[in-house]
């Protein structure tokens, strides 16, 4: 376990987290590299060491440092990116780019451009009109790309609505209609520029059951098979896409063989069925690898106590670098990092310091009773989507994000500035 708690203090990956706020100052992500890595080496054990040709992806739009796709480089996994500055990103951080994929629903010209001068590996068409700029972009510079094309399964999978992707009514992927399906799959496997090498699919998001996933996985395979019968073309890559779901306050943790074994289950038995050779098949975990790798320090200022009703505790941060609680009804727990082993009896709400009444980052946080100004607070489960969906509301700047990894720590990102922040104002002459 990377979270331990000694003399009193709550330690992460070996670090002090009390030092951590002082020498860093808060508020603050950290994020474990131990358990980053131990999520990674499950994927290897439940699914890359298991099957032959497949492949893992790291969803980067979960948590996008150029530190992160260095981890991601040295633990053999793959990424994919959706827009340009995760593209960039990956950049910076020398990913090779035959490693990388790109997804997305309206990826735009200068992003295609981009990411076929990178060399981009893999491109997910998620869109009706996105073959003709693949198209003109390849034609430009005498390049040629891999694709396969993101499908609507039509698969209800259950989660909070905002992040379900798999049913039809659905901007993601393209719908199975057969006159708009199939239509876009012979322009892909006819053009000149795309080398059509099969489907993608994602139908969720904090998943914990794998019935959604097979019924999903058997659409695909339904469809490989129509595309063999219909144009005479093979698929040589499937990918089931990600979702598997992590711990927030007291989930159970499934295993990626729980979701990964039934799929492929499916997989080798619908090919054997069919006497086509099984394609490779590839994965896009995000959360599942960082959400439980990441905590957020804050420093406690004012507490109100509104009698009979409720006591707010004031935290330095807030929706501005934690928007998932008030965009989702998220939920965390967390621990006074000094008091750790205090008894965490008292029911308060923790709140931001953001003007906005829904800056709430915990509703019903247990802490101990003595709880006071200064106290070090840390979230749980922060590592996904915390900092990927940061913004500067209120003008705060983006916090900065620790590495911690064996009681070593470093920047891994340092916090915006105020000069940053303003770096791209201008007064227009004309106000004056
Ligand atoms: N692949 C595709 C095509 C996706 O759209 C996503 C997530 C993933 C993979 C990774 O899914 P994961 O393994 O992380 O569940 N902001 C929301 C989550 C949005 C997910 C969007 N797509 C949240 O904070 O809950």
């Amino acid at each position: 376990m990377v979270k331990e708690i000694k003399n009193g203090r709550l330690y992460f990956d070996g670090c002090d987290t009390v030092e951590l706020a002082k020498n860093y100052g808060t508020p603050v992500y950290v994020m474990s590299q131990t358990d980053i890595e131990d999520k990674m080496n499950a994927v290897h054990k439940d699914f890359l060491d298991k099957y032959p040709n497949t492949h893992a992806a790291f969803a980067s739009k979960a948590f996008c440092t150029t530190a992160m796709l260095k981890i991601c480089e040295k633990n053999g996994f793959s990424i994919d990116v959706v827009s340009g500055g995760e593209l960039f990103t990956a950049i910076k951080a020398g990913f090779p780019g035959e490693k990388i994929e790109f997804n997305g629903n309206n990826k735009q010209l200068s992003e295609i451009e981009m990411a076929v001068d990178y060399g981009v590996g893999t491109f997910i068409i998620d869109g009706l009109q996105e073959i003709p700029l693949i198209e003109k972009v390849c034609k430009e510079k005498g390049k040629k790309v891999n694709a396969i094309i993101r499908i609507t399964p039509g698969v209800a999978a259950s989660t909070h609505d905002y992040i379900v992707t798999g049913k039809k009514d659905s901007k993601f992927g393209v719908p199975l209609d057969d006159d708009v399906f199939f239509p876009l799959v012979k322009q892909a496997i006819d053009s000149e520029y795309i080398n059509f090498r099969g489907l993608h699919m994602h139908i969720g998001s904090q998943l914990f059951e794998n019935d959604a996933f097979v019924k999903a996985t058997n659409v695909l395979v339904d469809n490989v098979a129509e595309i063999k019968k219909r144009f005479g073309a093979d698929t040589y890559e499937l990918n089931v896409g990600g979702g598997f779901g992590a711990i927030y306050i007291n989930e159970e943790r499934k295993p990626y063989s729980f979701f990964l074994d039934p799929i492929m289950e499916t997989i080798y038995k619908r090919f054997d069925e069919m006497g086509m050779a099984r394609p490779e098949v590839g994965i896009e975990p995000g959360r599942s690898i960082v959400a439980e790798a990441g905590i957020t320090l804050y420093t406690v200022g004012q507490i109100k106590d509104v009698k009979g009703i409720r006591k707010y505790v004031a935290i330095d941060g807030g929706m501005y670098e934690n928007i998932r609680p008030a965009l989702y009804q998220a939920e965390y727990t967390g621990v006074v990092a000094n008091k750790a082993d205090a008894v965490h009896d008292q029911t308060v709400t923790l709140c931001g310091k953001c003007c906005e009444s829904g800056d709430i980052i915990i509703q019903n946080a247990k802490v101990p009773g003595d709880i006071e100004a200064g106290d070090i607070f840390a979230t749980y489960s922060t590592g996904a989507y915390g900092f990927s969906m940061a913004s500067n509301y209120n003008s705060n700047p983006t916090p900065g994000v620790v590495l911690v990894h064996n009681g070593k720590s470093a920047w891994a990102v340092k916090p915006q500035t105020y000069e940053q922040l303003m770096q791209n104002q201008e007064i227009p002459a004309d106000i004056m």
